[in-house]
């Protein structure tokens, strides 16, 4: 008996991480620890292979009374005092002079969903990245859209033209654009936008807006990991110059911001020009809110102000550490990455860089990798290396092995 709808697609979800971490896991049982390159696990980890809690953060969760920790949150739309400073952690105090409403959601992911689902009708078209994070197509299917990818690169930047390509492909045939752009740190290629570029998008945008209202999606749920943290926001200023018919929609996420993957907690900050925009937009994601997963952790929005009013020093000392580990981590690959002629996407910053690898050879390297005990993970027109999770000495050497084994299937 089939119980499930028509249209719903029955194929079980292909994920392509947990069965590479699963065999990575059993050649280090096999061929010990220190001969196995696990660079599977997107989350960010120690040199000793240990998952990273910050202590700033837990140490101020655990001073949380366990009946607040219990509690629902005060409303469908998040706690008061969570969304006042998610705003401000993401945009700076009055720096982008924009409406703003702000909603609670459990993680980046909540934030993301809500914009694929209350923009586009079913059977619309979302566009996204070509090069990119799993979910954004798994969602657009789930909420029935159709999606098509723009190339994230033209040589080592941005590329406007395919993205220009891609939405004016788009114009006239439905009421709505909505954009996809997952950046600074992009996931999976540690890309980072100028500002120009983003000047350049937002023109692009202002000029389709004048016949089709237009939803910019910007995902940033590595920012934090920036490493010029200062100035990390400085492009959303020129998301001022937006016009009356565009939307700016930022998700943001405390998962890997907090090292709190498992709290589910983040936002989707609305901007744009007029505020009534911005309450229509927030009063349809509080009821999809509302009917989806009805609030959001209590627990892990009060730690969230929490951390950053009263910990906020000792929490920014203890990541920077971190970023910097990732800065030292991901120098290596590529620094020898370019010495051997192993060719990577322009990574900037971030938890992953990714090789350049056409997909005809994808699947034949990643498997001749990992007969050689390295672990990776295969991403569009890639070979994604989480230096988030790979130590110091494992990075070392790397890039040549992954180069000579590149030559050996191209022989
Ligand atoms: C690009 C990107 N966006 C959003 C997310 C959302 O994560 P979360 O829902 O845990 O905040 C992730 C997580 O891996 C991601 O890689």
């Amino acid at each position: 008996m089939d119980f499930i709808k028509e249209s719903a697609d029955k194929k079980p979800i292909v994920d392509t991480v947990f069965a590479i971490v699963e065999k990575a896991k059993k050649a280090k049982e096999m061929f010990g620890e220190e001969n196995v390159v696990d660079a599977t696990i997107g989350s960010l980890y120690d040199e000793e292979g240990k998952l990273v809690a910050f202590d700033s953060v837990y140490n101020s969760f655990n001073e949380i009374p366990n009946e607040k920790k219990a509690a629902y949150a005060a409303s469908f739309r998040g706690n008061d005092d969570f969304r006042a400073l998610a705003a401000i952690h993401t945009l700076g105090k009055g720096k982008v002079n924009l409406a703003c409403k702000v909603i609670a959601t459990p993680g980046g992911t909540g934030a993301v969903s809500l914009v694929m689902s209350e923009f586009l009708e079913t059977g619309e078209t979302v566009v996204l990245p070509d090069i990119a994070w799993g979910s954004y197509i798994l969602m657009a299917k789930d909420k029935q859209l159709n999606y098509v990818k723009y190339e994230m690169f033209e040589e080592d930047h941005f590329n406007l033209n395919s993205l220009k390509k891609c939405v004016n492909e788009l114009k006239g045939k439905q009421n709505r654009i909505v954009i996809v752009i997952n950046d600074p740190c992009h996931n999976p290629t540690g890309y980072s936008m100028t500002k120009e570029e983003w000047q350049e998008v937002i023109s692009f945008v202002n000029e389709v807006s004048q016949t089709t209202p237009c939803i910019l999606l910007n995902d940033i749920a590595y920012i934090d990991y920036a490493y010029d943290l200062d100035h990390s926001r400085d492009y959303m200023k020129v998301f001022e110059g937006i016009s009356d018919q565009v939307m700016v929609v930022i998700a943001m996420s405390c998962s890997k911001t907090m090292t709190s993957y498992g709290l589910r907690c983040g936002a989707a900050i609305i901007t744009a020009k007029n505020q009534e925009s911005v309450d229509q937009a927030e009063i349809v994601f509080e009821k999809s809110a509302r009917s989806l997963w009805s609030n959001v952790n209590n627990g892990a929005m009060i730690n969230f102000v929490k951390v950053l009013v009263d910990h906020n020093e000792e929490f920014l000392l203890e990541k920077a550490k971190y970023v910097d580990l990732l800065d030292a981590r991901s120098s290596i690959f590529i620094e020898e990455a370019k010495e051997n002629g192993l060719p990577i996407y322009p990574y900037k910053e971030g938890f992953f860089v990714t090789v350049k690898i056409d997909n005809e050879i994808k699947e034949k390297y990643h498997e001749k990798l990992m007969e050689n005990n390295i672990f990776t993970v295969q991403v569009n027109h890639g070979i994604r290396v989480a230096v988030c999770s790979l130590s110091v000495e494992k990075c070392q050497g790397l890039a040549k092995k992954m180069k000579d084994i590149l030559d050996e299937i191209q022989k």
